[in-house]
């Protein structure tokens, strides 16, 4: 069964009856300041994706470390994963990205959910954690993680760190402490670089765990233009730290908005903003009946607000925000 994602404007505009192109969607963590694509080379549409094209160095200098793969988008390793090792437990956060519960679920482990502060001590052999967690702006320390990961390590076990949200705060990544034994990080081209249809991601862990997952994804995963566009935009380093500065301030601006419509915001990260509210479900449908799409959650009840771009939909959020009676 698909579990559910943000970004559905189709089936919002249907819904509620407003066409596509009327809908503020703030229901997902892209960038909506994606990194600006040129023109494809001529031909590129007719080669093979090739290794050694650029990608992986372009990759591995933007993280900071010397072994990765490429796969089409992180999404794709959270599926494989869980087939490359034999049935074991396995601790998840409660509230996070669900697609690695339901992965793990579905290759037979044994899966545990527990809070954003119980995960540290966990006793199961794989522990996943998203960080900053997906949506509830828990940000990990590296500390924190390396001490996990070596508590893990001592039982042949596992972390797998989730780092979607990264790179809008580089300095808390594991990326430069891999390739390590018993440790994986993954990152996606989707959020920050707002290249989600791209289909581009990495892995990064040791050879022994590379290898077969390369094996298990077969050949080509990527696109040649996804290739090509995703090495340019790996390489625009002033593009990144432009981009770090306009989201810290973005996300600053939407978590003091949303205070100020008593909406205080429980966690965040450079990408969206997370709000609890037992009326969560109601104030979703208020701002969908004005074309304003946000994520909704059940349990916890919450709505998660990723970063309007223009003034225009800075102030349409800011009106519908203002007009909501509770
Ligand atoms: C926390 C997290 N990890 C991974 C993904 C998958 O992203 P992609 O497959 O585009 O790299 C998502 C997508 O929403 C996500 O929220």
């Amino acid at each position: 069964m698909a579990l559910e994602h943000g970004g559905r404007v189709h089936a919002a505009a249907k819904r509620y009856g407003i066409p596509e192109n009327a809908w503020l969607d703030l229901s997902t963590g892209i960038n909506p300041d994606a990194w600006p694509v040129p023109a494809l080379p001529v031909g590129i549409w007719q080669h093979l994706p090739q290794d050694d094209d650029g990608l992986i160095d372009a990759a591995c200098n933007y993280y900071g470390t010397t072994h990765l793969l490429p796969v089409a988008g992180s999404q794709a390793a959270i599926g494989a994963l869980p087939e490359l090792r034999k049935h074991c437990t396995v601790a998840l956060a409660q509230t996070a990205y669900a697609e690695h519960e339901h992965a793990w679920r579905q290759h037979g482990h044994q899966v545990f959910c527990v809070s954003d502060e119980e995960i540290l001590q966990s006793t199961a052999e794989v522990v996943v954690i998203v960080n900053p967690n997906n949506p509830t702006g828990r940000l990990y320390s590296i500390s924190e993680l390396l001490a996990l990961h070596e508590r893990l390590v001592q039982c042949s076990g596992l972390l797998v760190v989730d780092e979607a949200f990264m790179d809008a705060t580089p300095e808390q990544s594991l990326a430069p402490f891999c390739p390590r034994v018993g440790l994986i990080v993954l990152r996606s081209l989707g959020k920050f670089f707002g290249l989600a249809g791209a289909r581009v991601g990495f892995v990064l862990a040791a050879e022994n765990i590379l290898q077969p997952l390369a094996e298990l994804l077969g050949p080509w995963p990527i696109a040649t233009p996804a290739r090509h566009v995703a090495k340019l935009a790996m390489a625009d380093r002033v593009w990144h730290e432009n981009t770090r500065k306009d989201l810290r301030v973005a996300s600053l601006r939407l978590s003091g908005m949303l205070t100020r419509y008593g909406f205080a915001p429980a966690g965040g990260s450079g990408l969206f903003q997370w709000v609890k509210c037992l009326d969560a479900s109601s104030v979703h449908q208020t701002l969908a009946k004005q074309g304003i799409l946000t994520r909704l959650f059940d349990a916890p009840a919450s709505l998660r607000f990723g970063m309007p771009s223009s003034e225009d939909n800075w102030a349409r959020l800011d009106v519908a925000l203002s007009g909501i009676k509770r």
